[in-house]
């Protein structure tokens, strides 16, 4: 294998090597263990703001039990797309509660986030029509256009600076009369924690007559008094056309979906090929999001928790001194700027029994390195303090604040 061409790759992977050797690889290091919001990693424990378990739901006894026995009636897997033998009453059931949830006409299941993303955007996009996107969208979303283009759909994509309106309509004027298009937005950024501004977008699209494709994959469970997300913290479902989000986060599950009006549901659910040519989501996680939406609706308190929990973080970590962006949601950004420190402040923080995400380019624009860090509904007040506390010291300590 070493022989053939195709495989020599050594030259890309200098850097990967070259962090490992020196003991600050932060990369696909195994948990063996949670325990609430600690985590076991080389059998230490280290404390856990680096998760996307926003509501620390895929740990609730109720929610582990569901899986359980949706395990017991419908063994491990489904063994097939949704489209053939892949379709369980448990899907239906699913579908119908997160609609009425979320206040569409219908809703459809995928096996994975990206895969939601990826199906949802290229069944949409056809020869002749325009997307107009986010520079910060989610990697899932460009690759669902990348999709249809692959598929010779001759789609025009516009990417518009980041929550940049002027630019946005900038691009859509750019798009001839009369040929369709669609915005796509998430309603929180991934890495920076960001709101959209979604009632602004949502009046250019109307303006403009296009369509508007929203990404909730951190915002449902985190936003609005319901958590509903940002059509609920902006007061009205109609602000999107589209919905999509994914189970792996507030959910505490894996999976995703896509929301809106019944036809334009059933035409993907005939055309997006992660639907039709992938396995189906499978029991126990279908159970396990269902065990959640109810105590999501039952218990909106813990929303309520994590909205408290993200506003003494901003103000914890603006007070220490530290470059937090425009942060508003319980995904807290470091924002450091050069790699190197990063990864250092990184390692410093692990070595403290502190657990976050150290993100760079491409995840991020050059120069433009962070630390994510983000918040369960479970953490404690002390824990949040011994946060702050180690991140101040270390931070002092590397010359970032
Ligand atoms: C905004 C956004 N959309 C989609 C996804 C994909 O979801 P999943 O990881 O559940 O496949 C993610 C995952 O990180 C995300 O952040």
């Amino acid at each position: 294998m070493k022989g053939k061409r195709i495989f020599q790759k050594d030259g890309r992977l200098a850097e990967v090597r070259r962090a490992k050797a020196e003991g600050w690889y932060p990369y696909f290091r195994p948990i063996q263990g949670y325990r609430g919001s600690r985590v076991v990693i080389q059998g230490r424990e280290l404390l856990m703001a680096g998760s996307n378990n926003y509501l620390g739901l895929s740990l609730d006894p109720r929610v582990r039990e569901a899986a359980v026995r949706a395990v017991e009636t419908y063994g491990t897997s489904c063994s097939g797309s949704r489209f053939m033998n892949g379709t369980l009453d448990l899907h239906e059931k699913l579908e119908s509660r997160i609609a009425a949830f979320i206040g569409k006409e219908a809703a459809l299941c995928f096996t994975t986030g990206y895969q939601t993303n990826l199906g949802g955007i290229s069944a949409l996009l056809g020869r002749g029509e325009h997307v107009v996107t986010d520079k910060y969208n989610h990697a899932s979303i460009m690759d669902g256009i990348f999709l249809a283009q692959g598929m010779t759909r001759q789609v025009g994509v516009h990417r518009f600076s980041h929550g940049n309106l002027s630019d946005l309509e900038k691009k859509l004027e750019t798009i001839p009369a009369g040929e369709p298009s669609l915005i796509v937005t998430d309603g929180v950024f991934s890495m920076e924690g960001d709101i959209a501004d979604l009632p602004a977008i949502k009046a250019l699209a109307d303006h403009y007559g296009a369509g508007l494709y929203l990404d909730e994959a951190h915002a449902i469970g985190v936003l609005g008094p319901g958590g509903r997300g940002t059509t609920e913290h902006y007061g009205s479902a109609d602000l999107a056309d589209i919905v999509m989000c994914t189970f792996s986060k507030s959910f505490g599950s894996i999976g995703g979906f896509l929301a809106g009006d019944g036809e334009v549901i059933e035409y993907i659910k005939h055309v997006a090929r992660p639907l039709i040519f992938s396995a189906s989501m499978p029991p126990a996680n279908l159970a396990a999001v269902l065990a959640t939406l109810e105590i999501i609706e039952k218990e909106p308190e813990r929303v309520h928790r994590l909205q408290a929990i993200a506003r003494r973080m901003i103000e914890g970590f603006t007070a220490i001194g530290y470059d937090i962006g425009v942060a508003a949601t319980p995904i807290v950004p470091l924002i450091i700027g050069d790699d190197e420190k990063t990864f250092l402040l990184w390692k410093a923080l692990f070595d403290r029994g502190v657990y976050v995400n150290p993100v760079v380019s491409p995840a991020v624009p050059p120069n433009r390195a962070l630390l994510r860090t983000s918040y369960m509904a479970i953490h404690t007040d002390e824990e949040l303090d011994l946060i702050l506390n180690i991140a101040e010291d270390e931070g002092r300590k590397l010359g970032i604040i």
